[in-house]
């Protein structure tokens, strides 16, 4: 243990203890920590067993009670050993980023559920079933502000960690937060599953919270209609006439029929996303104009992968100082001066107090909006439009870029300045793909 840690622990912030149903600790004391470390080593030094999306379908396809309960051990067992790389990772963080307004509260959280997931009895039938999906789901929900948390924490921090250190800390601890929260959902969802044949109801085809014919051109469908449900904040005549003018059309070619096994939510958080991003930029550029210049959606099914491009005239994406994708996807204020814009943490702050939505599709369905950083540095258009919209915490663009790579796919975006911008998602098709190497 090094001074920098011990410091860590004696700063570390001790939320009210409370005891669940099964009697846990829900938070033990920091100086606890400090003597637990031994516990934390044990399970950082093992390796996370990392799934493919296929061995998710295949395992779930066949739900029984054997099977549902090998599957409750196995989150059982495999969660703290994620958490506890992670918190190996918030150990290592120099202190005075450790001490910023966000980071300790988030620490204190994966403690306490490293903690709780340790300890808890291992599952051996249906009932124990139920409790074990009823912790989950506390967990689950406890979570929620986790990601502007961090956010807040780091984008204050940004001054005192290189670009890369900060951008590599972020991308593990979301990518990790991802694999954990699917393999978790995924269990309740099996377990709410179990007698049901979700094959002949009628949902969608799906296993646990895989949807095994997911169908592109519904979920864009699903997502402009949402999108264009965005309430408009006019203050005045003329911006009322602005609005009623409505938002750019999306119009959607290619192979219409395309379907892919995928996680629903994933696909939609990135589809809501990017074409949130184009019409707000479509509007924005061409607000003085008689019409607005459609967006086009394309879809394309290939043997390995599907892939979706969002084209707009919404003036492209990169203006000085930011000059590429990954300073969009960028945490740091260096790349991205965007981080350390007040009205930005204010939001933060606001998300990190009360959480945001837990899942995504509540996120897309609530309209919740995680504004991106299509816009200058500086400038923010609905601002200047005189629009109060939802609030903007700057997570949309990374967290889409991290749920486009979490199982191989990818996220481009290619800028035609001053004329639109081309995005290139693509998802692979066979679902045989490893998580990410950082869960
Ligand atoms: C998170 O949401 O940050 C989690 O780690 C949730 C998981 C422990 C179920």
């Amino acid at each position: 243990m090094s001074w920098q840690c011990y410091y860590f622990h004696a700063g570390v912030r001790r939320p009210p203890c409370r005891s669940n149903k099964l009697g846990h600790s829900r938070s033990l004391s920091t100086a606890l920590h400090f003597y637990q470390n031994r516990q934390l080593d044990l399970y950082a030094a093992k390796e996370a067993h990392r799934l493919t999306l296929r061995q998710l379908v295949f395992f779930g396809r066949q739900m029984d009670e054997d099977r549902l309960i090998k599957s409750a051990n196995y989150v059982r067992t495999e969660l703290p050993v994620r958490i506890a790389h992670r918190i190996r990772d918030l150990q290592a963080l120099p202190y005075v980023v450790v001490t910023q307004e966000g980071v300790a509260r988030v620490y204190e959280l994966y403690w306490s559920a490293f903690e709780k997931f340790r300890r808890f009895p291992q599952v051996t039938n249906l009932s124990e079933n139920e409790i074990f999906c009823e912790f989950l789901q506390n967990i689950l929900d406890e979570h929620a502000p986790v990601i502007p948390s961090l956010s807040l924490g780091l984008s204050l921090a940004s001054p005192h960690l290189p670009p890369d250190s900060l951008d590599s800390f972020m991308r593990r601890m979301l990518v990790s937060r991802i694999s954990r929260r699917v393999l978790a959902e995924h269990h309740v969802a099996l377990t709410k599953s179990l007698g049901k044949n979700s094959f002949n109801s009628h949902e969608d085809p799906h296993v646990g919270i895989i949807y095994t014919a997911l169908n592109l051109k519904a979920s864009i469908d699903k997502c402009v209609k949402l999108l264009r449900k965005r309430p408009r904040n006019a203050v005045n005549d003329k911006e009322e006439s602005l609005f009623n003018r409505g938002w750019p059309e999306v119009i959607v070619d290619g192979h219409l029929d395309a379907k892919f096994a995928y996680i629903r939510e994933h696909l939609e958080y990135i589809l809501f996303e990017l074409l949130k991003n184009a019409m707000r930029a479509t509007w924005f550029k061409h607000r003085d104009a008689a019409t607005l210049p459609p967006i086009c959606a394309t879809i394309v099914a290939g043997e390995n992968d599907v892939g979706v491009r969002i084209s707009d005239q919404g003036g492209g994406l990169f203006s000085a100082p930011i000059q590429s994708a990954s300073d969009l996807f960028s945490f740091s204020h260096i790349r991205n001066a965007t981080r350390m814009d007040d009205n930005r943490l204010g939001a933060l702050r606001t998300a990190s107090s009360r959480g945001v939505k837990a899942t995504v599709a509540e996120q897309v369905g609530g309209l919740q909006a995680n504004e991106t950083e299509r816009v200058q540095v500086g400038k923010d258009p609905e601002r200047e439009a005189g629009i109060a919209p939802h609030q903007r915490i700057g997570l949309g663009l990374p967290m889409s870029n991290i749920f486009a790579t979490y199982f191989g796919g990818s996220l481009e975006l290619v800028s035609l300045d001053e004329w639109g911008t081309d995005v290139f998602l693509r998802l692979p098709k066979l679902g045989t793909n490893l998580e990410g190497i950082e869960v």
